[in-house]
């Protein structure tokens, strides 16, 4: 596997470059599982933060064959996801929970008590205290060893939209016009797209102990280059993550060429 670590000049934030998503995708899955096997053999549970969307399947894919052919066992994995969508059903086919069931969750041996989603059926009422409660279980299962990360074209990380700030934490939020068309092809049409989401705040992420941001395509390259090499700061929450202390931006070509620090 031949991938090119970057380390930017403009900033500190650990690039990886691949010539396809499946060789990133394997790299973060053989790092997961490292970390899971390990924890395993001590008898300690591994906590992982969990995306959804596109960009996680080839990991999600490679997370399974490991299970499947090597043996890696979820028994002892906690997981939380980083967003729903609000308002939705869990059995909708777009829903967030209908995607990790989909992909990883329905094919490998992890406890279903284990497995945190957002609700996205929860009265608005009870949203805050939802929230609140969330955060406390992150907390009580010891916080999060590993943040799996897509980034959306606005720049957000979870559902964390320009404007989100360093110190938000799991909440509800209104959905960034950009993200809403682009998820319009999956709804059947952008106005049957929630306006809604739940999600982790960006210091919910920023407390997790390593985060990978997975970014594939050239439809990715604009952002991730003002993520990766720009100013932090809310217009591109992703752009906070270079102020994280282990974050690594997993990249195939087309996501990274437009990159300053490396030109293909
Ligand atoms: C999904 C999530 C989002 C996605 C992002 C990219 O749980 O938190 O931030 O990671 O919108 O989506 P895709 O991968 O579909 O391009």
């Amino acid at each position: 596997m031949e991938n090119q670590t970057i380390v930017g000049q403009q900033t500190k934030v650990n690039t990886q470059i691949f010539d396809a998503p499946e060789e990133g995708a394997r790299y973060v899955a053989a790092k997961i599982a490292a970390f899971i096997n390990k924890r395993n053999s001590e008898g300690l549970p591994t906590v992982l933060g969990l995306a959804t969307g596109n960009t996680p399947i080839p990991l999600y894919m490679e997370l399974v064959r490991l299970h499947k052919e090597e043996g890696l066992s979820f028994k002892k994995v906690i997981s939380f996801n980083l967003d729903e969508y609000y308002p939705i059903s869990p059995d909708d086919v777009n829903s967030y929970h209908y995607f990790m069931f989909k992909h990883l969750f329905s094919h490998i041996d992890i406890d279903r008590a284990n497995v945190h989603i957002p609700v996205g059926t929860l009265a608005e009422h009870m949203i805050n205290e939802y929230c609140e409660g969330y955060e406390r279980m992150i907390r009580e299962a010891g916080g999060i060893d590993i943040q799996i990360l897509g980034i959306g074209r606005a720049g957000h990380i979870g559902f964390n939209e320009p404007g989100s700030q360093l110190n938000d934490i799991t909440r509800l939020v209104t959905l960034n016009p950009l993200t809403i068309s682009d998820a319009a092809g999956d709804f059947g049409g952008a106005e049957f797209v929630p306006r809604k989401a739940l999600t982790m705040g960006v210091r919910t992420i920023m407390e997790a102990r390593k985060v990978f941001l997975l970014g594939w395509g050239e439809k990715k390259a604009e952002i991730l280059a003002k993520a990766i090499e720009g100013q932090v700061g809310i217009e591109v929450p992703a752009s906070f993550l270079q102020k994280h202390k282990d974050t690594e931006f997993i990249l195939d070509k087309g996501a990274a060429s437009k990159l300053a620090c490396c030109k293909y």
